[in-house]
């Protein structure tokens, strides 16, 4: 019935119209005319819910074809409720979570009627000085592809048009998380060992779990632009896959294929990019200004023309728009201030964070604590909780770090504040290479009235010192890269200050990192006695990180990327190919002179107020036959005394093969809340789906039949180990996850 009904449409449609359909349009550009001609299928940047009701009504009531309009905005983390950000998210490695995290992030969104976000974010990331690591979920194919699904269903619930959702758009296909040197937007070049394997994996997984619409990146992978990559939109999306909805070009990128140097004019921009299989323009315009004459001239047959509208159709009528194309716009505010998104919020926040040190149970703050000195730029800084994308989350209703601290510690304990150092150099503004001047490092100690001596003095007035440091939202996310994972300004400058004068008279340090990506705190891993990760929380994020630190909450996340020591190790991952070693000289193994080879913390890792163990690994057999699978069961307690959350890792390594396979792989996961002295036997399927690859030799997926290892336990350096076999060979269609 969908079929016929977008047939019938297409039947009644002129080339103008169907052109018009694949036409996204910036709002800053939109004119009721454009939209009476029909020249508009999707609008972007429109938020306002009694302007998206009266274009949507000139659409539906006044245009010929009466087609109702998309109205796409980027909603990251959240409309007017900010979760944390997405790595942030990951950090939780709670996929449950994460899907009602998106459920209130598509019922805020769509009650402004907006039915459209340019979310999730898939790209796998192993650069942290690329800005946009901190929207998507990490290193990790298979914990970004469980992520993937989560935020599918939460977004677009079990089918299209359900009430209260909205309509995904995974982004960026593909590759465009793998710049050189992290600059952003920078040509991409990965093996398609590489890109089958670890890249496109969590847009595979996003769908099969029925997304239904897929950004292009903006750059260009292996020398072809996104924007214009038919091996990709066709073979890879369509032809393997079998996506049935549409492509959207990330902002302005056809045009820009221009300027990349993959056509000579926006002309052939156009065409190229329609050929490619890009069903929709977004901002640029070159598919309403050009499109038409290639019809006219047959360069483009009427047939491929409606191949590119067809899924946009299909879409519009899945999601039931021409039925309840308008929104309630008196209940938009009741449902961006509901309490009870705030509440889970604040939850989420606190399921983020990353306890990274602890020693001497620093944390949480002690009863006997009756001062505390809160030190850094970013203590009282709202916006750098937010994130980069904070759609229309008000500033004002984001409570900082020190007030929030300050309103859970009450009359009974003092707070002390200091800023200290300021970040670093106003956001985005472009350095001057000609003026440029390194600093020096300064030994000196501090002048009497500099920052840093203020905030050492502070420091030794209190029973304790938290320092809140890292970076400004500005310094993550689009255009955003770095060229050093260095804390920005002279941070760690003043944490080494504060650290040192504080331990000298024996007081306790916490440091608490507000950031988007990993930053080099090697010297803190070694000297202050504790480490709280807290990412970009959100607009509860506040909250949230009192909780934690005062003991209300207990921190449960793991990293969701391996913490690099400092610039140099980068790109660095635990999933990696065994090196060689030779038997004769042990020494000739990959090292640097100047750094150890691993990281400061692994991929998975994360402590907790209370201890786990983990024991009694079993596997209930050791051979897989022909497609079979086995359990692995395993048992987690909670050895101390507060109730916590663990999450029991699962990871396996083919020994050998038609390639070469990576030293362990993450298979499994599950996180699980434990009372003291409670336990619970965790169990996990290994089976195609977990063992397959794709191998450069069959330039195909499958499982082969070989030895492998697996290991369970609380990070990727788990030590539970067990072997087995798979005894016969798995084929997996193109396109099947098996
Ligand atoms: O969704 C974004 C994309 O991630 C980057 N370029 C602009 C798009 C729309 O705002």
């Amino acid at each position: 019935a969908v079929a016929a009904r977008v047939d019938s449409l297409l039947a009644k449609m002129t080339v103008a119209e169907k052109i018009g359909q694949l036409n996204q349009l910036d709002y800053v550009n939109a004119s009721d005319d454009a939209i009476l001609r029909g020249d508009v299928g999707a609008f972007l940047n429109l938020a306002d819910p009694v302007e998206i009701n009266r274009v949507q009504h000139l659409a539906l009531d006044r245009t010929r074809m009466h087609i109702p309009l998309l109205l796409g905005f980027d909603v990251i983390n959240g409309y007017r409720t900010l979760f944390p950000i997405s790595l942030a998210q990951a950090a939780t490695w709670d996929p449950a979570l994460v899907e009602a995290m998106h459920a209130t992030i598509a019922q805020e969104t769509a009650a402004v009627g907006i039915n459209w976000t340019f979310a999730p974010m898939l790209d796998i990331a192993r650069d942290p000085r690329w800005g946009r690591i901190v929207e998507g979920s990490g290193e990790d194919p298979y914990l970004a592809s469980r992520m993937a699904v989560a935020k599918i269903q939460g977004l677009q619930g079990p089918q299209l048009g359900a009430p209260g959702k909205i309509l995904a758009c995974v982004k960026h296909f593909a590759g465009y998380g793998a710049p050189p040197g992290g600059r952003d937007y920078d040509s991409v070049y990965l093996p398609e060992v590489q890109l089958q394997n670890v890249y496109l994996p969590p847009f595979r997984a996003a769908v099969e779990a029925g997304a239904g619409s897929v950004m292009s990146a903006y750059m260009s992978l292996n020398d072809v632009p996104a924007s214009g990559n038919a091996a990709l939109l066709r073979g890879v999306l369509r032809d393997q896959w079998g996506f049935r909805g549409f492509v959207v070009s990330d902002s302005w990128a056809i045009h820009t294929m221009r300027s990349e140097g993959y056509v000579e004019n926006l002309d052939q921009a156009a065409l190229r990019a329609l050929k490619a299989g890009e069903n929709m323009d977004m901002g640029s315009q070159t598919y309403l200004k050009f499109l038409p004459e290639h019809v006219a001239n047959h360069d483009v047959s009427l047939r491929e023309l409606d191949d590119a509208v067809r899924p946009i159709l299909r879409i519009k009528v899945l999601m039931g728009l021409f039925e309840h194309p308008y929104v309630d716009a008196s209940k938009t505010e009741a449902t961006l201030t509901d309490p009870a998104h705030r509440a889970q919020a604040r939850h989420a926040a606190s399921e983020t964070a990353v306890l990274l040190r602890n020693e001497d149970n620093t944390l949480p703050i002690a009863p006997s604590i009756h001062s505390i000195a809160v030190i850094g730029p970013l203590a009282d800084t709202p916006a750098a909780l937010m994130g980069s994308w904070p759609a229309k989350a008000k500033k004002s209703e984001t409570l900082s770090l020190l007030s929030a601290i300050r309103e859970r510690a009450g009359a009974a304990v003092q707070i002390l504040y200091e800023p200290g150092v300021p970040i670093g150099r106003e956001p985005q503004a472009e350095l001057n290479p000609d003026t440029i001047t390194p600093r020096p490092y300064n030994s000196d100690p501090p002048a009497p009235d500099s920052p840093i001596a203020k905030a050492v003095a502070t420091s030794l007035k209190a029973d304790l010192t938290l320092l809140i440091l890292g970076e400004d939202a500005s310094m993550n996310g689009e255009y955003a890269s770095r060229a050093s994972i260095d804390l920005p300004g002279r941070q760690e400058e003043m944490m080494q200050a504060v650290t040192l004068a504080a331990r000298k008279a024996g007081k306790p340090v916490a440091l608490v990192l507000v950031n988007g990506r990993p930053l080099n705190i090697t010297w803190a891993s070694t000297h202050v006695p504790s480490i709280l990760e807290v990412w970009q929380p959100g607009t509860e994020g506040g909250h949230a990180v009192a909780d934690l630190l005062f003991g209300d909450a207990n921190p449960g996340g793991k990293l969701p990327l391996t913490w690099p020591r400092s610039t140099g190790q980068i790109p660095i991952y635990y999933a990696h190919n065994a090196t060689k070693v030779n038997q004769e000289a042990a020494d000739f193994k990959s090292f640097y002179w100047d750094e150890p080879t691993t990281p400061l913390y692994p991929f998975g890792f994360g402590l907790s107020y209370t201890t786990f163990t983990l024991r009694d690994l079993k596997l209930n057999t050791s051979e897989i036959q022909s497609g079979g699978s086995l359990e692995a069961t395993v048992v987690v307690e909670n050895k101390g005394s507060r109730p916590g959350d663990e999450v029991v890792q699962l990871y396996t390594h083919q020994r050998s093969g038609t390639a070469v396979r990576p030293v362990r792989e993450l298979k499994g996961f599950e996180r699980v809340t434990l009372q003291p002295g409670e336990s619970k036997t965790v169990a996990f399927t290994i089976g195609p789906r977990q063992l397959q690859f794709w191998s450069p030799a069959t330039r195909a997926w499958g499982v082969e039949p070989d030895d492998f290892d697996l290991w369970v336990g609380d990070s990727s350096r788990a030590t539970l180990h067990e072997t087995f076999k798979v005894t016969a060979p798995v084929k997996i269609a193109a396109g099947q996850n098996g």
